[in-house]
């Protein structure tokens, strides 16, 4: 996607580098964070410099392939470290999916693992751009589209999953309006999904996350999408906090809530939504915001009383019983029928 007109890519490699967006610094700067070490890219995902389904998954296959590049056949030092790279964000499922295959590749060879990683990087973008074309056949023209949290391109390598359908339906000269929840606490609806929409020149707001229900009650939203970290064998849908709130009251709405996301978000070893571990993060982030200050400096600021102690669930689950369906690079699936995709 483009960033003052040139061509980005949300992670990518240079050499032995990896290079991505500095997303915690968006909307505000930006600016390419480059990782040598596996160690630091670890860092990288931890912190979430670099976040979203599919651009985690990408840069955790890339700290793989570094941690062949700088321990090469020290089987027990790969090892340490593939377990290291797994640790960094739980839920995720594109990351352990890029990880097993950078892994199985690095047997062969450091080149092969390299190559791997760059494959898995590329199919991201590819799957992306393909789950937009099948999503944009379910976008009227005049829709006017909810969406929770990030999953734009900076969530996956390019395109995004949510989102793709949305770029696909505007360039196809469709008019879209999108209502982007904020998404508290880290505010990726606000930062990210309004940043690249308004790259994009497409038509949005900014809702607070408590204001969906209110608006659906109004009439005024068509159809929900949003994207997933992680997809149960029986269709539960993982994804940013808040979205299970969305799906209960887009049913009782009857307004129909989409999933986009790759089938490498599946995993089939999960039977059903329970068997997905929800990652739990820092107080700070839910009592602390930061921005710009006047002189433009970022700074962070306590929004809450303090002393009080808060709790950061990063993700809930959505019954697949709430979800219309789910949108793949391999088609449109009602939640139900994942099996197809199975082998
Ligand atoms: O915690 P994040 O920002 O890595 O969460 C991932 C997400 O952006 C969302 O849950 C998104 O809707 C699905 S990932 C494309």
């Amino acid at each position: 996607m483009k960033v003052d007109g040139k061509n980005y890519r949300t992670v990518w490699l240079e050499g032995h580098t990896v290079c991505l967006i500095e997303q915690n610094l968006l909307p505000f700067e930006f600016k390419i964070f480059r990782a040598e070490k596996y160690r630091e890219t670890c860092r990288v995902i931890s912190t979430m410099i670099v976040r979203g389904a599919g651009a985690i998954g990408a840069t955790a296959g890339y700290a793989m392939a570094q941690a062949f590049i700088e321990h090469g056949t020290d089987t027990d030092a790969v090892n340490k470290a593939r377990h290291e790279i797994e640790n960094t964000r739980p839920t995720a499922q594109n990351l352990f999916y890029a990880v097993e295959r950078v892994f199985r590749a690095g047997q062969a060879s450091i080149e092969q693992a390299i190559s791997e990683a760059e494959t898995i990087a590329y199919e991201d973008a590819d799957a992306c751009e393909r789950i937009g074309e099948l999503g944009n056949e379910l976008i009227k023209d005049g829709f006017n589209i909810e969406t929770h949290c990030n999953a734009g391109w900076l969530a996956f390598v390019d395109f995004g999953s949510a989102l793709s359908p949305i770029y696909a339906a505007h360039r196809s000269g469709k008019k879209v309006f999108v209502y982007a929840d904020e998404t508290r606490p880290r505010g990726q609806g606000a930062r990210l999904t309004a940043w690249e929409l308004k790259n994009e020149n497409v038509p949005h707001v900014i809702i607070p996350d408590n204001a969906g229900a209110h608006l659906m009650s109004l009439g005024k939203i068509d159809m929900v999408i949003v994207g997933s970290d992680r997809i149960a064998a029986n269709g539960d849908v993982a994804n940013k906090i808040g979205t299970l709130e969305k799906a209960i009251t887009a049913k009782y709405y009857g307004i129909p809530f989409y999933v986009a996301a790759p089938t490498s978000t599946i995993d089939f070893d999960c039977a059903t939504g329970k068997d997905i571990p929800i990652e739990q993060r820092h107080q700070d982030e839910v009592l602390y915001q930061s921005g710009p200050n006047q002189q433009g400096m970022l700074e962070t600021v306590l929004i809450s009383s303090p002393g009080s102690a808060a709790i950061n669930p990063a993700f809930d689950v959505t019954p697949a019983e709430l979800v219309t369906a789910i949108i793949t690079e391999k088609g449109i699936f009602k939640p139900t029928d994942l099996a197809i995709l199975n082998g």
